[in-house]
Parts: structure tokens; C-alpha cells; sequence
């Protein structure tokens, strides 16, 4: 358990609880707010993550920008966003289960600190392990779920949209959504 942000950084930073430690440039710790009342969180760092030391800032992390401009959240004042795992798996590949499973203390820590009243999975990978193990992202993706009292959402992964354009209608309408539970159940997010 740590008290504070700095603390718990400074502790990820020198993690050697799995071999992806051995193999990155930067830890991807998170970013944003670090009161914020809604957390997104991803799969893991990609090339440009790991370079750069920031979730989501590849093609992927643009096009989750406009999606958080269209609602009105920015990464760096209203909301905090992870992944996963905080580095990279080399060539992109899905984190393995025993690497999420290493890392997971510290999403739980971040998790701790942070309080989020609503967590946004973005795709497959964070939703099966933090909602449900059989979560379907096609299918369920914007229904919320209450879980020990944190409203939890998944969503459609932004690389997936880059993939299949046709399915981002669908992940803008997750974000209306998004935008309407704010407004019901966040008292600072949108000032
Ligand atoms: N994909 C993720 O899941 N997370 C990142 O930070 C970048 C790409």
C-alpha cells in the first residue's frame, strides 16, 4: 500500500515482477488527473507509448482524444487513463496472463489512490479481466455494471476502430452514454 502518487511511481518504476520491464524504454505509468472521478483503462504501451512514456498517444490515442473532446474530457484535466500492463509487450502482442496478472497490483494501487466512481474499459483485454471474464465487447459494450459500488463500462478498443471504421457509431454512442452517467453520478468532472 502507498500513500501517495509519487510513492507508488516511484516503486512501478523500479518493478521487476515480470520480463517486460527488461525489454521497454519507458514505464507507461498513467496520466491525468490524479482526483479524477472517471478512469480509462487500456490494454497495454505500443510502440509510440513506450517511446514517448504515455498511454495512448499513437494513432489509436488520437482517435480516443477526439472521441474525450466530443464529450468533454481531456487526458490531462478531467479524467486519469492506464493500462493493463505498463510496458510494452514487444511487438504489440496481447499482454500473456501472467503478465497482467504481475501487473495488476499496481492498477489496483492507481485504483486505490484514484477512487474512480466509473471505470471505462477500452477494449477485450482490460473488460474480460475487469468486468467479467466472459465479456462479449460486441455485444455489451456501453452497459454499465456495478461493481463493490464503481460503475463500470466497456468500450470498443480505439486500434479496433482503426480497423473496422464501421463500428465507431457505435463507440460514440458509449460515449453519450458516458457523457449522460457523468452528469448523473460525478459532482467535478464537468465544471
Ligand atoms: N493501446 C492500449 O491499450 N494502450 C495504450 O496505451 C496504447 C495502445
Amino acid at each position: 500500500m502507498y500513500n501517495n502518487w509519487d510513492e507508488l511511481k516511484s516503486a512501478c518504476l523500479t518493478c521487476t515482477r515480470c520480463p517486460l520491464g527488461d525489454t521497454r524504454t519507458n514505464l507507461v505509468f498513467g496520466v491525468g488527473n490524479e482526483r479524477a472521478e472517471v478512469m480509462f483503462v487500456g490494454e497495454g504501451p505500443g510502440e509510440q507509448e513506450d517511446l514517448r512514456g504515455e498511454p495512448f498517444v499513437g494513432r489509436g490515442g488520437q482517435l480516443l482524444d477526439k472521441y474525450l473532446g466530443a464529450i468533454d474530457l481531456d487526458r490531462r484535466e478531467n479524467i486519469y487513463i492506464a493500462n493493463m500492463v505498463k510496458c510494452r509487450p514487444p511487438g504489440n502482442r496481447d499482454p500473456a496472463q501472467e503478465e497482467q496478472d504481475s501487473c495488476l497490483p499496481w492498477l489496483r494501487e492507481q485504483f486505490r489512490l484514484l477512487r474512480p466512481k466509473i471505470v471505462v474499459c477500452l477494449g477485450r483485454i482490460s473488460a474480460q479481466r475487469l468486468i467479467s471474464p466472459d465479456f462479449k465487447v460486441t455485444k455489451e459494450h456501453g452497459r454499465f455494471y456495478e461493481k463493490n459500488g464503481v460503475l463500470m463500462m466497456g468500450t470498443l478498443h480505439p486500434a479496433a476502430l482503426l480497423r473496422n471504421p464501421i463500428q465507431k457509431p457505435d463507440a460514440l454512442e458509449d460515449f453519450l452514454n458516458l457523457r449522460d452517467k457523468i452528469k448523473e453520478v460525478c459532482s467535478n468532472t464537468y465544471k
